[in-house]
């Protein structure tokens, strides 16, 4: 089973990153579970220009890093997409990147992490109806983290003890996601 985490946020000094590693080193307590972070910085995708839809286009062919993504984000048994809040909405490089897809999610669990000052409300439900168009399947629950991030999250994504502890916190709330998230993947696969 593997799963990926995918930082939906590219610009300088974003703070989904630290987000979205605390989310992948508790990913990484989950057993039997091969957990990788897939950060969009790493691929230079340009705006999505193809003159058919991905997934209306059987003659498609893809190149560079457009095609380095999409072989990359298909390894995948389920995800975890993280993204800030941008003027109510999800970022437009996660937009942007999930535009590139064509089957990749197809029948996949993906679960939504967000955050900003409502905890990216705003933006998980976009995203929840973006994903559903590119084929996922939605896991219910959603990681609001509406806390701070600086002073909450280190930079090595270690959640502070108080928050750790706290009773209905973000601790709670991303282990039951991500239980959730591997019970859709192990469920879907087997009916594939
Ligand atoms: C262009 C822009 C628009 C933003 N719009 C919102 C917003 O609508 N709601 C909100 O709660 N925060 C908003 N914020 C604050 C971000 O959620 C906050 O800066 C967060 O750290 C962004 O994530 P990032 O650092 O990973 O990019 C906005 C920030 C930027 C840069």
């Amino acid at each position: 089973m593997k799963l990926q985490i995918i930082v939906g946020s590219t610009r300088e000094g974003r703070k989904s990153l630290q987000f979205s590693k605390w989310i992948t080193n508790t990913a990484k307590e989950l057993k039997d579970v091969n957990v990788e972070m897939v950060d969009l910085k790493d691929f230079d995708l340009p705006i999505f220009n193809e003159a058919v839809s991905p997934r209306y286009n059987p003659d498609r062919k893809v190149e560079g890093d457009v095609k380095k993504f999409l072989d990359k984000i298909a390894e995948a048994d389920g995800y975890v997409f993280v993204s800030p809040e941008y003027n109510h909405s999800i970022s437009g490089a996660l937009k942007n990147a999930l535009d590139y897809t064509g089957f990749e999610l197809s029948k996949k669990p993906a679960a939504v992490a967000t955050h900003g000052s409502v905890g990216g409300a705003r933006a998980a439900e976009h995203l929840k109806m973006i994903l559903s168009e590119c084929q996922a399947v939605i896991v219910p629950i959603n990681l609001h983290f509406n806390h701070f991030i600086d002073g909450n999250i280190d930079e090595d994504g270690n959640l502070i003890k108080e928050l750790k502890e706290l009773q209905y916190g973000p601790h709670t709330t991303v282990n039951t996601m991500l239980g959730d998230l591997v019970w859709y993947a192990n469920a879907l696969k087997a009916a594939k």
